[in-house]
């Protein structure tokens, strides 16, 4: 494997893209960012499914040999469908990461911050009934921090007053745990942090799911030859607001191209 597509709704993705990087600097990646249908909690599985489908045609079409859905959103919508419709092509997903947070809270109490459609999905369902009885979930959907991360989380009081409004009632209630289960949330752990400290962890899977593109894209046949790794952006929004965002949160050069938004 040499070439993999990274798709989300923004420059959410980033936050797991970053770790793909740091873990597996070999692997080429095509990241696209579907900023012109932004945001997807709000809109129905369906249609959410449908990009999917359609971005995931695209990466192939320019090279992509594996796929990797960071957005839970997407995930929630459109993983099982589009592993039916390819199923000999490595695809990686993810759950909110209710698991390893109802195994380590004290308190008996874990907040989840996500999109109301991963909350409304039945994977989310499945998920609680499954790894969390006698844990105490309490789930908030957060519209409003998706549009701040993609205005790039900027350090003010009214960016810190939203970001309290979403978690002080989940630590108010006793959550020790705080899942982000949004890929646009790591980007607001500067303002999460001074207002969880001592209180609760946040819990960011996209480490994890780094180390899970690597078990399923870099098995050792398939391992790159000597190359040079290349870094491919797309986006259907605003191309050179995208690349300077992502350069600032990539620590890296970022051109990205503008595609018309997929039908
Ligand atoms: N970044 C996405 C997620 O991980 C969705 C944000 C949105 O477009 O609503 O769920």
């Amino acid at each position: 494997m040499t070439v993999i597509g990274v798709l989300d709704s923004g420059v959410g993705g980033l936050s797991v893209l970053r770790e793909i990087h740091a873990q597996h600097p070999q692997l080429s990646t095509l990241y696209f960012a579907d900023q012109a249908h932004l945001p997807y909690g709000p809109r129905e599985p369906a249609q959410v499914r449908g990009f999917v489908k359609q971005i995931t045609r695209f990466l192939l079409d320019r090279g992509a040999q594996g796929i990797v859905i960071p957005c839970h959103t997407a995930c929630a919508a459109g993983l099982h469908s589009l592993r039916d419709l390819h199923p000999d092509l490595p695809i990686v997903g993810l759950e909110p990461a209710v698991k390893p947070a109802a195994i380590a809270t004290q308190t008996g109490v874990i907040g989840v911050l996500t999109t109301e459609a991963t909350a409304k999905s039945s994977m989310y369902a499945s998920l609680i009934e499954r790894f969390a009885q006698g844990v105490q979930v309490m789930t908030t959907p957060a519209p409003e921090l998706v549009l701040l991360a993609e205005a790039g989380a900027p350090d003010t009081d009214a960016s810190r007053a939203r970001v309290a409004a979403h978690i002080e009632p989940m630590l108010a209630a006793g959550a020790d745990q705080i899942v982000l289960a949004c890929t646009h949330f790591p980007f607001l752990t500067p303002l999460l942090r001074p207002l969880i400290a001592g209180r609760a962890v946040l819990v960011d899977p996209s480490s994890a799911v780094a180390r899970q593109v690597g078990r399923v894209m870099l098995r050792s046949s398939q391992l790159p030859g000597g190359s040079a790794p290349f870094r491919q952006y797309y986006t259907t929004g605003d191309a050179e607001r995208f690349s300077a965002l992502a350069a600032h949160w990539m620590g890296d050069t970022v051109r990205a191209e503008h595609i018309p938004p997929l039908p």
